[in-house]
């Protein structure tokens, strides 16, 4: 039996080249919080992009690894439905649903009720206020010591971000972030030590949103914030809790791990690859396509799952009425046939913007240009302090098969001159 609790790059290298395909079980969460899952979805990407794993802790999956399977699920969402959940695992926190884990059309008209806080106009509204969010941050940074990158920027910057998208009290923002940390992680949260904890605490989550709505609805508020559309919105207006409190762990969720561990892996990956970063320093205007580069190489989030809605005949196998299929997309974006020399970094890659980190489909992340808006005022930013973001230790990792990142990077500033 392979050890994937104590898995290395060498022995998951060794254990990829000799197992049977069916044994290779990519959901095993500490093969990412090792940095160990690499080899086993190449040989998976290489002779089986469609895979099935009979046995693991949630059950049998379906594992999809090439770039051009994840595409074909995704664009096939009658067959391949998001209901009931599009994690690998059927726990959970909330009492919630939200249009992530909803088909069409139901999906559609909620999707298109809220996304008008992320239409152009209105982020051109919240540059301005989140490029001040980030200079206040970046200018109380220490110089020239040790500290931890993660918990001073990323996760202080997306809440900060979070706070403005709600038009959140910002004095109580940190309640953000651990409402979005138990909603993921429930007890591995460390703030509650039960799901049914957790369902309580989200609870006071749900009463205080409503008690903020209430104010914006009575207010006849004009913002932008979210909580105003939705109280605008007669489609939306009187939405039952469970939905309410769905949508709004999902914007809180959606927008929090994920744009908080592209920052984090930003920094490693142009510590990684010092040719890059040296490229970046010569030539600021690549900063955007950097940006799409970093999600690209980060991957934020290393899977969503499908439920076949009828039996389906996919790539030569024979997928059933019932059966879970995840989307690798921390393997579709190492997929050579697309990306050359995927491993890298290459910060001017062409079709950086072809990756599968934000899907693609009817459910494509609803919030990307918003991320990659953040993304690029920070590296601009950045640029004009520090010449270097040094990393300087191991970086510690998150022990999930579906948030990748990080929850420790030591960092040294080095100032421009
Ligand atoms: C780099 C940052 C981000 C990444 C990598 C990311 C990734 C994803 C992915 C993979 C999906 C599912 C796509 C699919 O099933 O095809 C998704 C959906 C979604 N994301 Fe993001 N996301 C990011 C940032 C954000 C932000 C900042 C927000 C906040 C507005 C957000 C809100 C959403 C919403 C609402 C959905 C559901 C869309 C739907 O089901 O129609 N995301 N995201």
């Amino acid at each position: 039996m392979f050890d994937y609790r104590r898995a290395t790059r060498e022995s998951a290298a060794e254990f990829a080249a000799t197992a049977e395909l069916e044994q290779l079980d990519v959901s095993n969460h500490f093969l990412f919080q090792r940095d160990a899952h690499w080899p086993l979805f190449e040989r998976l990407r290489r002779e089986a992009p469609v895979n099935f794993h009979p046995e693991s802790r949630y059950g049998p999956y379906w594992s999809i690894t090439s770039h051009r399977a994840i595409k074909e699920i995704e664009a096939d969402h009658h067959r391949f439905s998001s209901e009931p959940n599009i994690g690998i695992g059927d726990a959970g926190g909330a009492e919630s649903s939200s249009f992530i884990s909803m088909d069409s059309p139901k999906h559609d008209t909620q999707r298109a009720t809220v996304s008008p806080v992320v239409a152009p106009s209105n982020l051109a509204n919240l540059e301005t206020l989140i490029r001040t969010r980030v200079e206040d941050i970046l200018d109380n940074l220490p110089v020239g010591e040790e500290f931890n990158w993660v918990e001073r920027v990323s996760i202080e910057l997306t809440t900060r971000m979070l706070a403005t998208l709600f038009d959140f009290p910002f004095e109580e923002r940190s309640k953000l972030t651990r409402w979005s940390d138990i909603g993921i992680m429930g007890p591995k949260s460390g703030y509650v030590s039960t799901w049914e904890e957790g369902r309580e605490e989200l609870q006071q989550c749900l009463a205080y949103f409503k008690a903020l709505y209430k104010e914006r609805l009575e207010a006849d508020h004009e913002g932008f914030d979210l909580l105003s559309l939705l109280a605008r919105n007669p489609e939306t207006r009187d939405m039952p809790d469970t939905e309410f409190l769905g949508n709004l762990m999902l914007l809180i969720v959606g927008g929090n791990d994920t744009t908080r561990n592209s920052i984090s892996g930003g920094v490693l990956a142009l510590n990684q690859f010092p040719d890059q970063y040296e490229k970046l320093r010569g030539n600021l205007s690549l900063i955007p396509n950097m940006v799409a580069e970093i999600i690209r190489w980060q991957t934020p989030l290393a899977h969503m799952r499908r439920t076949a809605s009828e039996d389906v005949e996919f790539h030569g196998q024979k997928i059933r009425k019932g059966d879970k299929v995840v989307m690798w997309y921390v393997s579709g974006n190492r997929d050579d046939s697309v990306f050359e020399n995927p491993d890298k970094l290459m910060i001017d890659r062409k079709n950086a913007r072809q990756h599968v980190s934000f899907g693609f489909g009817i459910h494509r992340c609803m919030g990307n240009r918003l991320a990659e808006m953040q993304l690029r005022v920070l590296w601009e930013e950045i640029s004009q302090r520090f010449r270097h973001v040094e990393v300087v230790g191991e970086p510690e990792r998150v022990t999930s098969n579906f948030v990748k990142g990080y929850s420790r990077l030591p960092v040294v500033l080095h100032p421009l001159s």
